[in-house]
């Protein structure tokens, strides 16, 4: 017998699919508007009409008009029907114009292109049960990853995250040492350094491509020997007595999260503090069934799952672990405090001592 299809239900779902469609195909357009100044000329400039665009970012006026037009469909930009010209509203501008806004998104554009681009790759791994490893992706990945995750902490780690942990900020301010272990391209890294210019700062990967580009940021943001980059792994990073280590949005990927927590214990001072940042998550499935536990689940199942299963151990937490799993990990490895310090709708963040 014929199943019983709902006609109501399969238009709703098929809608569901058709914004995905116009999701998917608007993604490289944001690119584009972003590599050649379109939001930003068009935030400067104010209402434009589609020439004027163009004459501002030496471009082709029809071009720009379709771009325009596909903008204007998604709601990332005005369109006055009256005079035919077309503006980012305050709210728009910050999100696509800004790259300092905590609500800069093209960044999260660039990091689900880029992480697309293994569709190959992870199809076969999906039948061998493989891994990726972080360092197989497509080089946009790594610069999306660090658009994506620096306008959040911009707005909150300094802020926010910070002052949440117990007695961190004063002992900052004082001058501590510190390790920002899985720092990627940095930029957790440097924004403390800039924060806390009497603390000493020291950023590990195991990604040498990425620590190259962490070197190059801390040269232009000239914060000198006070913040350096090192290629280590979070279980065999150097150095002893450490007041804080940070982990932003990187124990999940490791292959043996709990190996890491242990080797953290063992380089912290005995009154030291590590700083867990993941990844926000509930600890059912059914608690992460919404947009961003959308995002992060895909994300998860392109770059992190696989990143771990790459890894000895290849534990394969996932992004959205939550707060129960990562309890057991960092207290399995010896922690004997651990507590959610604060959160944002994006990210948990994590008070762990020894
Ligand atoms: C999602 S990125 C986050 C980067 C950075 N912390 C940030 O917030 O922008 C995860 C990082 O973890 C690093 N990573 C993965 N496994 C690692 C390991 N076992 N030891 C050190 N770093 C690792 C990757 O190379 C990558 O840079």
């Amino acid at each position: 017998m014929e199943p019983h299809v709902d006609s109501n239900k399969l238009n709703e779902l098929l809608g569901r699919a058709v914004t995905d469609v116009g999701a998917v195909s608007i993604a490289p357009l944001v690119l584009i508007g972003d590599r050649l100044g379109l939001y930003r000329a068009l935030a400067a400039q104010g209402p434009a009409a589609p020439a004027r665009l163009a004459a501002l970012t030496g471009t082709h006026e029809r071009y720009v008009r379709e771009w325009l037009n596909a903008q204007a469909a998604s709601g990332y930009v005005r369109y006055h029907a009256d005079s035919g010209r077309y503006e980012l509203t305050p709210e728009q501008a910050l999100a696509f114009a800004d790259e300092d806004s905590p609500a800069f998104i093209i960044g999260g554009f660039e990091t689900a292109l880029a992480a697309g681009r293994i569709v190959d790759k992870l199809a076969q791994a999906f039948q061998t049960g493989e891994g990726i490893g972080w360092h197989e992706h497509d080089h946009a990945l790594f610069h999306g990853i660090e658009r994506f995750f620096r306008p959040g902490y911009n707005g909150h780690l300094v802020q926010q995250w910070i002052p949440a942990l117990d007695g961190v900020a004063a002992r900052l301010a004082g001058g501590a040492r510190v390790a920002d272990i899985g720092c990627g391209h940095g930029a957790s890294t440097l924004l403390m350094a800039q924060a806390f210019p009497e603390s000493e700062f020291i950023g590990f990967d195991y990604h040498g491509e990425s620590i190259a580009a962490a070197r190059d940021r801390a040269n232009e943001a000239g914060v000198g020997e006070r913040c350096r980059f090192e290629v280590a792994s979070a279980k065999d990073f150097p150095g002893s007595g450490y007041d804080l280590v940070t982990v932003f949005d990187a124990l999940h990927d490791m292959g043996d999260p709990v190996g890491a927590s242990h080797h953290v214990l063992q380089t912290l001072a005995a009154d030291g503090t590590w700083m867990i940042v993941e990844p926000y998550a509930g600890d059912r499935v059914e608690e992460n069934l919404n947009p961003v536990g959308r995002a992060y689940y895909a994300a998860s199942t392109l770059i992190c799952t696989p990143c771990s299963l790459a890894q000895e151990v290849g534990l394969a937490l996932g992004a959205q672990a939550g707060e129960a799993r990562m309890r057991k990990v960092v207290t399995d490895a010896g922690f004997t405090r651990f507590r959610r310090a604060t959160h944002t709708p994006f990210n948990l963040v994590y008070e762990a001592r020894p």
